[in-house]
C-alpha cells in the first residue's frame, strides 16, 4: 500500500496533472489551457496526491468548484493514476474536497459519474451522495449515461450556532448573545438621556455614544452569557434601516471582530430582527403573521410569510414615526423625553373621548393608496393648535386651565386607534389571524389594552414579546443571524455598508 500525502494544488503542478489527465481520459481529456484556468481560478479548490517521499511525481488530483452565492459546490474532476488505484486515494481526495465544502458552509455538492463506473458510484454513495438525475448518453462516443448525484451537507455551523449580535441603528447600543433559539445575554446601553434636552435623538450624539458604549456593553454581554469571544461561531450586525452614522459604528465593530476572530459575519435587517425576536420566547416564529413595528424611528406594518425568505412591507408612516409623535406632543405639552411614558402618565385619569383628534389616512378616499400607511404629523399639529387656542383663551380670561390629562388621553387614543385599526385590517384582509407587536411604543399601556381587545373580537392571536425584547436590542439581531445560519445561508461578504433606508425585503445583505 502506498503511503500518500494530499496537499493543495499549485499552478506548477500543471504538467504532472496533465500527464495523469491524458492517461486517464485520453481523447476526453481537458486541454492544458482549461486545466490551468481551473487551477488558478477563483472559487476553485484543487488538491493533488503524491507518494510520500516523491513529491515531484503526482499520482492523483481532484477539484471542486464553489459557489458561495448559492452555497453549492460541484466536483469538477477526480483522477487517480492507474497503478495507484484501489488504495483509498479516491476516498481521501473526496474527503479533502468535502472538508473544504464544509468549511465554506456549502449546503449541497453535486457530481456526475459514468453510469458504467460502478466502483466510483459506490464510493460516492458511501460518502452520502444520492442520485438525483440521469443525463442520457452524456459520454460520447461510448453512448454512456451520466448519473447526477448530490450530497446534502449539514453546515458545520447549523446545529445551534453561538451568535453575537450588534445593534446600533438608533440610540440603543445593544449586544445580544444567543445559542440557536436560546437567549444567553441581552445587554443594552442607551444614550436616551443625552438626547433628552433636544427632545429627540441627535444622530451625531448617538454615533459617539455607540462608540463609547460598545466595548463595555460587549464585555458585560460576554460575561452574562458566560462565553468567551473565541467561542463565538458568528457575528450578526444591523446594517439598516436606521441612522447612517450610528449604524456605521456597529458595522465597523462587527467587521473588526469578524476579521480578527476569523468568523463569518451576517448583515441583517433591523425591522426583520424585531419580528424574529419571537423565536427567543417561543422557540419558533409562527407564520404567516402580520407584524406592527412601532418605535421612535419606525412605524411599519409587515406581512411575514417566512422570516428569512418572504417579508413584505404593507405600509409605513409617510411622515413622523409613532414614537416620534409621542415625543413631539410630550414636548409641546411641557412634559419630558422620551414622550411615550410621560404621555402615558399624564393620560392617567384623562378622558380619551374629550377631544376628537384626527385619524389620518383612515377615510374611504385614503383606502386605495394608503390603506396600511400612517401619518402622524397632522395629529401633532392638531394638538399644537388645540393647546395654542386653549392657552390664548386662558390668557384672555375666557377659560380656566385646560386639562393636560384630557389632551394626553385623547392624543394617545388617536394614535393607538389608527395603529391597531390598520393592523387588524391587515390581518383580516390577508386572512392572517396572527399579530405580532414590536418596537418601544409597545410599552404603551393603552396600545396593549386596545390590541388585546380588538384581537379578541376578531379571533386574532396576539403576540407581544417581553418589553426588553420589543425595544431595540442586540438579542434580536443575534437571533436573526442564528436563524439564517440554521437555514444554511452563506455569510455576508465584508463589502456591505450601512443602508439607512434598507428595504424590509432584504433580510440579509450579501
Ligand atoms: O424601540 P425604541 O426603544 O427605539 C427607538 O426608536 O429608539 O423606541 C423608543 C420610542 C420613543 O419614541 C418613546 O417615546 C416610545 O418608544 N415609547 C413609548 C412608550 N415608551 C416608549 N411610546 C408610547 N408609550 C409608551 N409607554
Ligand atoms: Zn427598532
Amino acid at each position: 500500500m502506498t503511503d500518500f500525502t494530499i496537499r493543495k494544488a499549485r499552478e506548477s503542478d500543471l504538467d504532472e496533472i496533465m500527464r495523469i489527465e491524458n492517461a486517464c481520459f485520453g481523447s476526453d481529456a481537458w486541454s492544458v489551457q482549461n486545466m490551468r484556468d481551473e487551477l488558478i481560478g477563483e472559487q476553485r479548490f484543487y488538491v493533488v496526491a503524491h507518494a510520500r517521499g516523491s513529491a515531484d511525481k503526482l499520482i492523483a488530483y481532484a477539484g471542486l468548484a464553489i459557489s458561495s452565492a448559492t452555497s453549492q459546490g460541484d466536483i469538477q474532476t477526480i483522477a487517480v493514476s492507474e497503478n495507484s488505484r484501489g488504495q483509498g486515494l479516491g476516498r481521501a481526495l473526496m474527503n479533502s474536497l468535502l472538508a473544504e465544502a464544509q468549511s465554506k458552509s456549502l449546503t449541497e455538492v453535486f457530481l456526475e459519474v459514468r453510469a458504467d463506473n460502478q466502483k466510483a458510484e459506490a464510493l460516492y454513495r458511501s460518502l452520502g451522495f444520492e442520485q438525483i438525475d440521469v443525463r442520457k448518453r452524456y459520454y460520447q462516443p461510448d453512448d454512456v449515461d451520466a448519473l447526477v448525484m448530490r450530497l446534502t451537507l449539514a453546515s458545520s455551523l447549523s446545529a445551534e450556532p453561538l451568535v453575537l449580535g450588534i445593534e446600533s441603528s438608533c440610540d440603543e447600543t445593544g449586544i445580544g448573545i444567543v445559542r440557536g433559539n436560546t437567549l444567553l445575554a441581552n445587554v443594552i446601553s442607551s444614550s436616551m438621556q443625552l438626547h433628552a434636552r433636544f427632545g429627540g435623538v441627535v444622530p451625531e450624539v448617538a454615533a459617539r455614544a455607540h462608540l463609547e458604549a460598545l466595548r463595555p456593553t460587549m464585555q458585560e454581554a460576554l460575561s452574562e452569557a458566560k462565553v468567551s469571544l473565541s467561542e463565538i461561531d458568528a457575528i450578526a450586525v444591523t446594517n439598516g434601516p436606521g441612522l447612517a452614522g450610528a449604524l456605521m459604528v456597529g458595522i465597523g465593530a462587527a467587521k473588526a471582530l469578524a476579521i480578527s476572530l476569523d468568523k463569518p459575519i451576517y448583515a441583517v435587517n433591523h425591522l426583520v430582527g424585531h419580528v424574529g425576536v419571537d423565536v427567543l420566547e417561543r422557540g419558533t416564529l409562527e407564520t404567516p403573521t402580520i407584524a406592527l413595528l412601532v418605535s421612535g424611528g419606525h412605524t411599519s406594518l409587515l406581512l411575514v410569510r417566512d422570516l428569512i425568505n418572504d417579508v413584505e412591507l404593507l405600509g409605513e408612516t409617510i411622515d413622523d414615526a409613532a414614537g416620534e409623535a409621542f415625543d413631539k406632543v410630550s414636548r409641546l405639552l411641557g412634559l419630558g423625553y422620551p414622550g411615550g411614558p410621560e404621555i402615558d402618565r399624564a393620560a392617567e385619569g384623562g378622558n380619551p373621548q374629550a377631544l376628537r383628534f384626527p385619524r389620518a389616512l383612515t377615510l374611504p378616499k385614503d383606502m386605495d393608496k394608503h390603506r396600511y400607511d400612517f401619518s402622524f404629523s397632522g395629529l401633532k399639529t392638531a394638538v399644537a393648535r388645540h393647546v395654542e387656542v386653549a392657552q390664548a383663551k386662558i390668557e384672555a380670561g375666557e377659560a380656566a386651565e385646560f386639562s393636560v390629562a384630557d389632551v394626553a388621553a385623547s392624543f394617545r387614543e388617536a394614535v393607538v386607534d389608527v395603529l391597531i385599526g390598520k393592523a387588524i385590517n391587515a390581518c383580516v384582509d390577508h386572512g392572517v389571524m396572527r399579530l405580532l407587536l414590536g418596537g418601544g411604543v409597545v410599552a404603551n399601556r393603552r396600545l396593549r389594552e386596545l390590541a388585546q381587545q380588538r384581537c379578541d373580537e376578531k379571533g386574532i392571536e396576539l403576540r407581544i414579546p417581553a418589553l426588553s425584547l420589543c425595544t431595540d436590542n442586540g438579542a434580536m439581531i443575534a437571533a436573526l443571524g442564528a436563524q439564517l445560519i440554521m437555514a444554511g445561508r452563506s455569510p455576508s461578504s465584508l463589502n456591505f455598508g450601512a443602508d439607512s433606508t434598507l428595504s424590509v425585503t432584504t433580510v440579509q445583505s450579501p
